[in-house]
């Protein structure tokens, strides 16, 4: 279970930890008083998503976190990323707080705390609350306001325990998959609420910041953006404006406002028609220096010139690498390509071109087809977990995977970027959105029949890398 040395790469405070989500993880979608989301209505919908699962079970976390408390304490996590979920704390969104909602987060940061892991919370992980998509969603201004009254709540409530927050989790995919190609939650397809709800889940990261601040001046807080890295498909003029739209479509329409307080002018320029009203004084509030930036990194996409794409004139794919067939390139079965390289370019990008904040790679991860054998493998015996398992899943794709990632990270942390702290996507196996469970993130493997856990061979490496670590101090 060697770890090549790779902790050598990371300074003595970095915190290896891992991610999940309240919808993707929790299950119980109405228990102690907890409100609908979009997802809860939205994976009820025909046809939205894959073999029709939905997150009523999931992971069954609600009931379950003691055990998943416990299995990170055993992989001796220095960070959990997990998020709240709005409508169990505001069951209408706004108005009156349902205090079991927020017991529960209150005893799951303690039991966290007690593991001797520190609680990282996202504050919107996209169940928004429905009652409030019923009055708009985040295409309605005030949305922006409803979550910083929200935001002050939940870190007034815990921010005594719960010392880092993240905003907004991906403000481009719930832009995008929700009001724009409408396979996500709230499934609405118009280019003008892509716009207006981007800005204003940029506002509203803004203005929870601010309410944070008020109420826990000690609090740390940061969004939480995606990273696709994108390249043109040919030497072509034409694809190389696409992968220049594209990039700004994606990554720049966040990465700048918020780290240099204006929006990409090209793009805005080609969407002039779609653009959202932003007010005077907007662009200040959204770009007020945070504590960090989360990023979330994946892969690779291609871009080219399409014609029948609408006003923008490109495509973007990252399946199939835009007809450009490779079988040399590794892909996740999400269809990803493996691209370790880009961890590397975003945080030296970061570091280049956007002043080196403090920043936190918030989610990495892959999901691939797991073995699952009726034995222990060598990883299992670990002095931690001797005993506890009967089984092991081998999952050698994600170990390499998050090998080469981390080296590649560790490879621009020793060059001076300054990134502190990394998250693999994710801590327990679970429901993918429109792909339902197919996909499986994890480092514990969870039966969707018997939600039993079983730590995979990646689980057990990562656990080794940050013991090695940890021994540094
Ligand atoms: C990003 C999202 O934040 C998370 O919810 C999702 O499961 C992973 N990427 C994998 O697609």
């Amino acid at each position: 279970m060697d770890t090549n040395g790779l902790e050598l790469l990371f300074p003595k405070e970095f915190i290896f930890g891992a991610s999940t989500s309240a919808y993707q993880i929790e299950g119980c979608p109405s228990a102690d008083g907890k409100g609908p989301s979009i997802w809860d209505s939205f994976a009820h919908r025909k046809g939205k998503i894959k073999n029709r699962d939905t997150g009523d079970i999931a992971c069954a976390h609600y009931d379950f976190w003691r055990e998943d408390a416990e299995l990170m304490r055993k992989l001796g996590l220095d960070a959990y990323r997990g998020s709240i979920s709005w409508s169990r704390i505001l069951p209408d969104g706004t108005g009156t707080v349902n205090r079991k909602g927020l017991d529960f987060y209150s005893r799951l940061a303690d039991g966290l705390l007690e593991a001797g892991v520190q609680p990282w919370f996202t504050l919107f992980h996209w169940d928004l609350p429905l009652a409030l998509q019923r009055r708009g969603g985040f295409a309605n201004r005030d949305c922006a306001c409803w979550f910083a009254d929200y935001a002050e709540i939940v870190a007034g409530a815990l921010g005594d325990r719960v010392k880092n927050w993240f905003t907004i989790n991906e403000p481009f995919e719930f832009s995008c998959f929700g009001h724009l190609l409408g396979t996500h939650a709230p499934g609405l397809r118009s280019p003008w609420k892509y716009f207006s709800v981007m800005h204003h889940l940029l506002l509203a990261h803004g203005s929870a910041l601010e309410r944070i601040r008020s109420v826990r001046p000690d609090n740390k807080a940061g969004i939480v953006l995606s990273y696709t890295t994108v390249e043109p498909r040919s030497k072509k003029p034409g694809d190389a404006r696409a992968a220049f739209l594209a990039d700004q479509f994606m990554n720049r329409i966040t990465l700048d406002p918020l780290l240099k307080g204006r929006y990409p002018e090209e793009l805005f320029r080609a969407a002039r028609i779609f653009a959202p009203r932003i007010k005077d004084g907007d662009l200040a509030l959204i770009s007020k220096s945070a504590d960090f930036v989360g990023l979330n990194y994946y892969s690779r996409e291609t871009a080219f010139r399409d014609v029948l794409t609408p006003v923008f004139g490109f495509s973007v794919t990252g399946k199939d690498g835009g007809g450009r067939r490779d079988d040399s390139i590794g892909r996740t079965s999400m269809g990803w390509e493996v691209y370790p390289r880009g961890l590397y370019d975003l945080a030296k990008l970061l570091q280049t071109e956007y002043g080196n904040p403090p920043a936190i790679i918030a989610e990495n991860g892959a999901a691939f087809e797991d073995l699952v054998e009726n034995r222990l493998s060598e990883y299992a015996f670990s002095p931690f977990f001797s005993g506890d398992q009967e089984r092991s899943v081998r999952d050698v794709e994600r170990v390499r995977f998050l090998q080469e990632y981390i080296g590649s990270l560790g490879k621009a942390v020793s060059e001076g970027a300054d990134v502190k702290g990394y998250f693999v996507w994710s801590l327990l196996d679970n429901f993918e959105w429109a792909e339902g469970y197919r996909p499986r993130f994890g480092l514990v493997r969870v039966e969707p029949a018997t939600l039993r856990r079983t730590v995979k061979d990646s689980g057990f490496w990562y656990a080794e890398l940050i013991r090695a670590h940890r021994s540094l101090r």
